[in-house]
Order: structure tokens, then sequence, then C-alpha cells
């Protein structure tokens, strides 16, 4: 009997213009060119029901109270779970461009918004097996092309959320600090 090995569920996070999207760009490639099934999601999903909310509210269209947000966010994600897990159960490895800790950073960077509170709707969510931290000086993300489109692309929105991914990390974390204050390139093409 063949003995399928679950698949990895790898975590990019970062502030807003921390070259995420890159990185996973650059992972995904890295991982199809060695033949390693993997797929690559990204939170918010906004192609689904709550996803095109979350756009609207993203693209200053919708306003929703904070703690609605929060939790359309974490709906966002838990509505994703059920195929999350197949994929992982058939071997094949997810890479996740933002996940719950997004979710808590932004939310708990809000006034009136709770840390803790904020943790709570995304408990028993699929636990990463890796969180690669994208860290970035809020300062040189101001500088990064169109940046300023979305909600929360703002200087002080930033400090905090970057001050709130700190609280969140623990040492099984890879924290990675950008040093060209252009593009990081963690896995050369
Ligand atoms: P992105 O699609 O460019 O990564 O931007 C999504 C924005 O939504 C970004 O500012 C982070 C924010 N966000 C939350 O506030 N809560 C969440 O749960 C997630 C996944 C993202």
């Amino acid at each position: 009997m063949e003995i399928m090995k679950r698949g990895a569920l790898i975590v990019l996070e970062g502030c807003d213009r921390s070259g995420k999207t890159t990185q996973c760009q650059k992972v995904m490639s890295w991982l199809q060119q060695s033949n390693i099934e993997s797929h690559f999601m990204r939170f918010p999903e906004r192609s689904t029901t709550i996803g095109s909310l979350i756009n609207k509210y993203l693209e200053c269209s919708a306003e929703l109270e904070d703690h609605a947000i929060h939790l359309l966010f974490s709906a966002n994600r838990w509505e994703l779970m059920p195929d999350m897990k197949k994929l992982l159960c058939k071997g094949t490895n997810i890479i996740v461009d933002r996940y719950s800790y997004s979710g808590i950073a932004f939310s708990a960077a809000k006034p009136n918004m709770d840390l803790t509170w904020c943790k709570k709707s995304d408990s028993g969510l699929l636990k990463p097996d890796l969180v690669i931290f994208l860290d970035i000086d809020p300062t040189v993300a101001q500088s990064r092309g169109e940046y300023g489109v979305e909600r929360y692309e703002n200087l002080e929105m930033q400090k905090l959320v970057r001050s709130n991914y700190l609280k969140l990390k623990d040492e099984t974390w890879k924290m990675l600090a950008d040093r060209s204050k252009k593009s990081r390139v963690i896995f050369a093409s």
C-alpha cells in the first residue's frame, strides 16, 4: 500500500508592498521547475461572494463595521478550508499569500480592536508548517508602486500592523529582512 505524504502549508506574511506576491511567484516557479506538486492561494480570496464584499471594502466602495469585516476575512479562510484540506491530503503543497496572521495584525491595528478577540474567529484553521515573514520598513514600502490604492495603505496603519506582526511571531517563523530597498530575492531563478 502506498502511503501518501501530506503536503506542506507554507504562508508568506508581511505589511502591504513587502514583496510577498513576488516571492510567492518565485517559490511557485521553483517548485514547478523541480516537479514538486504545488498550488498557490491568496487571502483574501476575492472571487467568492464573501471575497467580493471584502474587495469592495478594501477598495473603499463599501463600509463595514470593524468587527464585521474582521469576521468576513476570517469566514473567507474558513470557506476555503475544505479545498485546502483536500489538496494537502493528496500530497499537494500550498503556498499562501497572507493567512490568519494578516487577519489579526490588520484588524488589531484599529482603535478599540483587541488582539486576543481578533485571534478567536481563526481558531481551528489549518496550522501552517512554515510562516515566512517579509519584514520591511513601512517607510520603504510606502515608496513602492501603487501604494495607497487600497484602504490600509497608509504609514500610520502599516507601522501598527508591523508591530502587531512582531507580537504574533514565534520562534518557528522565518524572518526575512529587506536589505535592497528595492526587491528582495530569496529564491533566485
Ligand atoms: P493584498 O490582496 O494586496 O494582499 O491586500 C489585502 C489587504 O487586506 C491588505 O491590506 C491586508 C488586508 N487583510 C486584512 O485586513 N485581513 C485579512 O484577514 C487579510 C487576509 C488581509
